[in-house]
Formats: C-alpha cells, sequence, structure tokens
C-alpha cells in the first residue's frame, strides 16, 4: 500500500500533485488549444443561484479542514463579493451561532464523519441554511447530509496528519468561487488568470517536492528544538497555522502559528537568538509588509527560515544569514497549496528523527467520531 514510501504521511505528501489534478479532473474544462475555459461543477449547478443571493457565507470544519476555509475566505470574499465568515464547528455549537435561511454554509471535512462538523451541519439544517459539502469520503455521513457540494476526489487518506485533502480542499474550493462568479464580467481577467494557474500547479507542486533533501537537512537542523513560530498573513496565514498544526500533530514539538500583523501585540516578546522562526513571505500584496515583518524579526536576532517565491532577490539581502527556501510562485490565491508542501515535509521528517509515529500520532485519531 505504501510502495516506495515509508509512511502513509510521507506517499500522501508525494501524491499531491495527482490528487490536485483529480481535483480538477472534468471540473476545469479546456478549449481546444488547452487552455482552461470554465469550471463545470455537476453537485452545484443547480444551487448556484441560490448561493449568489445567501446573505452571507459561513466556512466551518475542525482541525487542517478548518485551516483549508481560513486559505480560502479572501478569494470567496473577492470573487463572491459576499460576507464569509469561519466557524469552527465545535464553536458553532457551543455559541448556538445565529444562522439564518439565507445563509450558505459550506461544510468541509476529509472524513465527511467528523461529530462537531455533522452536529454543526444538523442545526444549520434546523435554521434553514442552504449546507454545502466539501468532503474526501463519498458516501460519508456529512456528503449525504448536505444539499449539494463537491466531492474533492484525492483519494484516501489514511495518516493521521491530513496533507493531500488539505491542498485538495482548497483546490475544490477554488474551483466553488470560480463557478459562483462565472457571470461576473469585471471579474473575467482575474478568473482567467485563477484558472490557467490551476492548471499549472501540479506541476508547481512536484517542483516543490524537489526540496525534499533540504526539508531533511532543515530537520536535522531542528530536531533538538522545544518550540518553533511561523508567521504568515493574507492568503498565507493559512499556511502559518497548517505548518504549525502539523509540527505540533505529528512532530510533537511546541508550534504556533501567528497572523504576522500581531507580531507586535505579543508574539515579539518570544523572539531572541534561539527561537527558530519560519516567515512565509512569497511574493504577493502582503509582501512588502512581510518584508518589514522580517527587518524586525532580524534585529531581535530570530533563527530565520523564509519561504520566498524562486525569482526573489529582495529577502536574502534583507536577512543574508537567514534560511532561504524557495518555492514556484502562483497566482496569489493559489500559493498556500504550493507553500504548504515545505512545512509538510518538514515536518515528516522531524517526526521521523525524533522517532515518533507520524502515521498514528500519539493520542489523536483520523476521524473523531465523538464530541
Ligand atoms: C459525479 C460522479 C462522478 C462522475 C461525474 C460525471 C459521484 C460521487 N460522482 O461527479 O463519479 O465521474 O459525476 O459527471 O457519483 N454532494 C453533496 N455533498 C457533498 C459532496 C457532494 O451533496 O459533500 C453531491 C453533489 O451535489 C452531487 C453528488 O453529491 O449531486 C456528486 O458530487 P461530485 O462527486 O462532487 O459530483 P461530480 O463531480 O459531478
Ligand atoms: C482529526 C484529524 O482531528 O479531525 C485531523 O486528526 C483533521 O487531521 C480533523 O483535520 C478534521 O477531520 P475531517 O475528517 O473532518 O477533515
Amino acid at each position: 500500500m505504501k510502495g516506495e514510501f515509508d509512511h502513509f504521511m510521507q506517499k500522501e505528501i508525494f501524491e499531491q500533485p495527482e490528487a490536485i489534478s483529480s481535483t480538477m479532473r472534468g471540473r476545469l474544462v479546456l478549449d481546444v488549444l488547452g487552455a482552461a475555459e470554465r469550471v463545470m461543477l455537476g453537485g452545484m449547478s443547480q444551487f448556484a443561484a441560490t448561493i449568489r443571493r445567501s446573505r452571507r457565507i459561513i466556512l466551518c470544519g475542525c482541525g487542517t479542514s478548518y485551516n483549508s476555509a481560513i486559505a480560502i475566505r479572501q478569494l470567496f470574499e473577492e470573487l463572491t463579493e459576499l460576507p464569509v465568515t469561519l466557524e469552527l464547528a465545535s464553536d458553532v455549537l457551543d455559541r448556538r451561532c445565529p444562522f439564518f435561511r439565507d445563509d450558505t454554509c459550506i461544510f468541509i471535512s476529509q472524513s465527511g464523519e467528523t461529530a462537531d462538523t455533522l452536529k454543526a451541519l444538523e442545526y444549520a439544517k434546523a435554521k434553514g441554511a442552504l449546507c454545502v459539502g466539501i468532503v474526501n469520503t463519498v458516501g460519508s455521513a456529512i456528503s449525504r447530509a448536505t444539499d449539494c457540494g463537491v466531492h474533492i476526489n484525492a483519494g484516501a487518506e489514511i495518516g493521521v496528519a491530513s496533507t493531500k485533502a488539505y491542498t485538495c480542499q482548497i483546490v475544490a474550493m477554488v474551483l466553488v468561487a470560480l463557478s459562483l462568479s462565472e457571470d461576473s464580467r469585471s471579474k473575467h481577467t482575474r478568473r482567467d488568470d485563477i484558472m490557467q494557474g490551476l492548471l499549472k500547479l501540479p506541476g508547481c507542486v512536484k517542483e516543490c517536492l524537489k526540496m525534499d533533501a533540504i526539508l531533511l537537512e532543515l530537520a536535522q537542523e531542528l530536531k533538538e528544538e522545544h518550540s518553533l513560530l511561523i508567521f504568515g498573513r493574507g492568503f498565507n496565514y493559512a499556511t502559518a497555522l497548517e505548518g504549525a498544526l502539523k509540527v505540533k500533530e505529528v512532530a510533537l514539538v511546541h508550534s504556533e502559528g501567528i497572523l504576522a500583523g500581531e507580531m507586535k501585540h505579543g508574539p515579539l516578546a518570544l523572539v531572541d537568538k534561539h527561537m527558530p522562526i519560519i516567515v512565509v513571505c512569497t511574493n504577493d500584496g502582503s509582501y512588502e509588509k512581510q518584508q518589514s515583518v522580517v527587518q524586525q524579526l532580524k534585529a531581535r536576532d530570530g533563527r530565520l527560515i523564509l519561504i520566498v517565491s524562486d525569482d526573489d532577490t529582495e529577502m536574502e539581502k534583507t536577512a543574508p544569514d537567514a534560511v532561504i527556501l524557495r518555492v514556484p510562485k502562483v497566482e496569489d490565491c493559489l500559493q498556500a497549496v504550493v507553500n504548504i508542501v515545505p512545512l509538510q515535509l518538514l515536518s515528516y521528517h522531524l517526526t521521523v528523527l525524533r522517532g515518533h509515529n507520524c502515521d498514528q500520532p500519539r493520542n489523536l485519531a483520523k476521524s473523531v467520531t465523538v464530541e
């Protein structure tokens, strides 16, 4: 089952180019010249008009699935021009959130069986909201209970720490955002850029996987550390959170994903010459702000590891001592799919080097079916 790989987590990280292609297969429709022309989501077409008329969109999930919601929020806001809110499923139930008939609730789940997400779905249904699923497992409880949805078709995910489901969830939701905005003339160019970017995405993720040996080396350097901070913002706030979640859940190292805009409001106090800090600073609308974050972390002697775009020339001048990880540059809203790959590889190697089980981490379950 694991083929040439030592662990399912490793296999699933390396399967991502193919998994992402599967998510898009038959849904990103090409013209005769092979360019992406439009998006066709069989399961959503009947409901698109209702979703566009919603008062707001609520994205809901747990763990990694919730992080994929964070990754997609900005694009949903941009393309649908609707308010988009995020909800952790357990919190929906704790707060008895005000949901309404004219809300669209999108439930994201790899397994489709997570108890909190399923209960939040039942709650939203009872309030009369339209319920949409973004689910990997066909025939699962969430897939069956939603009004409509999209199967991400990532293939079975065995490793407890979710990897390929995360990137495929983001891609599936990019397709949803594109299909909800297909009538918008003002967004034509942006939508077209994203569609062509999607076509290149599997190749860019494959390129990123070639960094495996570099990440093994970095893991060797970091394997005795007790803490790791990861800063991101904008489209890559989710990358910081998901990277930190991977490091803590499998490598059993304390790690915090931090919104870089919050750096001065507390996290900066932790920075000294011993603290390893990863900053996601690929080239997008947040680049200059991230450059300033790098300068400030450097001024406090932080041990910096920077994830930058392959054509970047500025960051290594800003922080000459930093470890630089170069990733292929893609459309800004797709960059999170690429940027998480080095962090998945790093957490995988840290786990193995520290002698832990990456496929069955201590105290965790693949599918949490009790509240
Ligand atoms: C469907 C078929 C796929 C076939 C394709 C050909 C299934 C599961 N999928 O894919 O095998 O190749 O047509 O046209 O038979 N749904 C939910 N909630 C969810 C996920 C999905 O209600 O969380 C619903 C959808 O609204 C849809 C159905 O399940 O009615 C199948 O969804 P999906 O597999 O995403 O649809 P297609 O990509 O059209
Ligand atoms: C569990 C898993 O906590 O459930 C996580 O260990 C996962 O990896 C979370 O992200 C949510 O699961 P699902 O199946 O609803 O995406």
